[in-house]
């Protein structure tokens, strides 16, 4: 089983998947032949009017899911006017209160596990484990946030001060907060936002992914019954270009979390520079053309492990995927054949079924886009391997992994958002132009480094500008409250989602001076 069936849990406590996953599996039936209803919820209410779609199966593109119904600027500004009106008492509530109702959400994520996992596969495409990690990574951010909150919200800062004068700090919300979230981890990231978000005092309106309509609404009606005000959080589902634009120019946004494209980060920036009203943060988690430099003294079969984990799990649809595998050049062939052969173990396949270690890409365009990269590849580059994909596939939105040995980092033109693994050989003594190629993408998310050499890894992790360095192990599943997570650069504001310091830039503080 080349992707493991164990991960940690955030007390370090090793999780078989396994063992997870089977008292579920004839639960996890029953709901893989419904059809689900979704969309936009203002005011607690699905919303019927607007655009309606249907929701198709990334890995068979003629099973039909669900129907969506997607909201516009009106059902904006009717979610931002609410959740307007609401944030004053909500951010009056007590942090206890607020950090409960995170922990009820978590307890009903884990009781409404079969129910998310057939979600996960039938309209993200998700693999079991990948869905397994994906509820466990939700629940985590939910009890993490709570924790943090009663640690750092609770209570106020006694400042020193004059005798006679009494001096305090302490955190709020700021007020609406915009929360953007992405397809690839339409549970986790989408609760990750929202719960810090709300547990800081803020209240939410939400936008999730077009592709994972779905995932948001039963995760917002689970919001709603774990507690949350109906007025305190809104579901903007509906297109990036009306919804996504409405939202960023409404003046009462008083901050914006997004996780998606660097392009994307960029323009909700302008759009909230060039806006009337407060000045608001945005806390961007993006992209990356990420790396792992191998030198001579690693371990091979630990190396094919982590690279294939890196770049090929969950379809390389993670934003801290391996792109570019840097090889030292004397032991590149024993390396890449041994590549070879882990690369033709990998099953491509049905999402719910156990032995599939590859799943569908999202949806056609990303598919296409994939397949152009993989084309100009075939011209530019030299191919080192495919893995087959079975003949019986038809429409469905595979994408078979594969790996080119390229010149350069400097050849890739973007981040190419799947399981498209890119390899470059260097010379011992070319380590300082492989960090400088590196350092030069503007990039800086993930790195991964491979070396029995105490010295190399000190001496590569103090000259890259990379948010999260991981040494000697793969470079992907970042653990809430383990390995805070978020990159520089281009890759992202922080501060880290996981971390002890996420919270802050949800909350703006107050100082309260009394004369005694
Ligand atoms: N947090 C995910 C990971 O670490 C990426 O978004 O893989």
């Amino acid at each position: 089983d080349i992707f493991g069936a164990e991960r940690k849990n955030s007390s370090g406590i090793n999780i078989d998947i396994r063992s997870q996953w089977q008292p579920f599996s004839a639960q996890i039936n029953t709901f893989m032949t419904r059809q689900w209803r979704g969309g936009a919820i203002i005011n607690g209410e699905l919303v019927s009017e607007g655009k309606s779609l249907e929701i198709r199966s990334p890995y068979q593109q003629r099973t039909l899911v669900g129907q969506v119904c997607w909201t516009d600027e009106i059902g904006v500004k009717k979610a931002i006017d609410s959740a307007h009106s609401a944030f004053a008492q909500w951010n009056s509530t007590s942090v206890e209160a607020r950090a409960l109702c995170l922990e009820k959400m978590a307890d009903l994520m884990e009781s409404n596990t079969p129910e998310l996992i057939a979600l996960c596969h039938l309209e993200a495409g998700k693999i079991i484990q990948d869905s397994i990690d994906e509820i466990r990574e939700a629940v985590d951010f939910c009890r993490y946030y709570a924790t943090q909150a009663r640690t750092h919200f609770a209570d106020a800062l006694v400042m020193p001060g004059p005798t006679g004068e009494s001096n305090e700090l302490y955190l709020q919300g700021r007020g609406v907060f915009a929360c953007i979230s992405p397809w690839n981890f339409p549970l986790a990231i989408f609760i990750g936002q929202v719960a810090a978000a709300l547990v800081a005092g803020n209240t939410v309106i939400a936008k999730p992914a077009e592709q994972t309509t779905l995932i948001a609404s039963r995760a917002v009606e689970l919001l709603h019954q774990a507690g949350i005000p109906k007025d305190v959080l809104h579901l903007l589902a509906g297109e990036g270009s009306v919804v996504g634009n409405a939202i960023t120019q409404d003046e009462r946004i008083a901050g914006v979390a997004f996780t998606g494209s660097t392009d994307t980060a960029l323009r909700i920036n302008r759009s909230l520079a060039n806006r009337t009203g407060a000045i608001a943060p945005l806390i961007a988690e993006t992209g990356g053309q990420n790396a792992m430099i191998v030198d001579s003294t690693a371990l091979p079969e630990q190396v094919i492990k982590d690279v294939v984990q890196s770049a090929f799990k969950s379809a390389g649809q993670r934003c801290s995927a391996l792109r570019v595998l840097y090889l030292q050049e004397d032991v590149a062939p024993r390396m890449l054949e041994l590549l070879k052969g882990a690369m033709a173990e990998l099953t491509l396949g049905d999402p719910s079924l156990h032995e599939t270690d590859i799943g569908p890409v999202i949806d056609t365009n990303a598919q296409s886009m994939l397949r152009n990269h993989i084309e100009k590849m075939r011209q530019d580059a030299t191919l080192i391997y495919e893995t087959a994909i079975p003949a019986i596939f038809g429409s469905e939105c595979f994408i078979a992994p594969v790996a080119f040995k390229i010149d350069s980092m400097a050849q890739l033109e973007s981040e190419n958002f799947g399981p498209v693994l890119h390899v470059v050989t260097y010379k011992a003594s070319e380590l300082d132009q492989v960090i400088e190629e590196i350092n030069n993408s503007g990039y800086g998310l993930t790195l991964g480094i491979h070396t029995r050499n105490e010295t190399t890894a000190n001496y590569i992790d103090r000259h890259v500008r990379i948010g999260n360095v991981y040494i000697n192990r793969n470079q992907i599943g970042a653990t809430v409250g383990v390995q805070p997570f978020g990159g520089q650069g281009l890759s992202g504001t922080g501060p880290k989602a996981g971390g002890p310091r996420y919270l802050f830039r949800f909350a703006t503080e107050r100082t309260r001076t009394i004369n005694t």
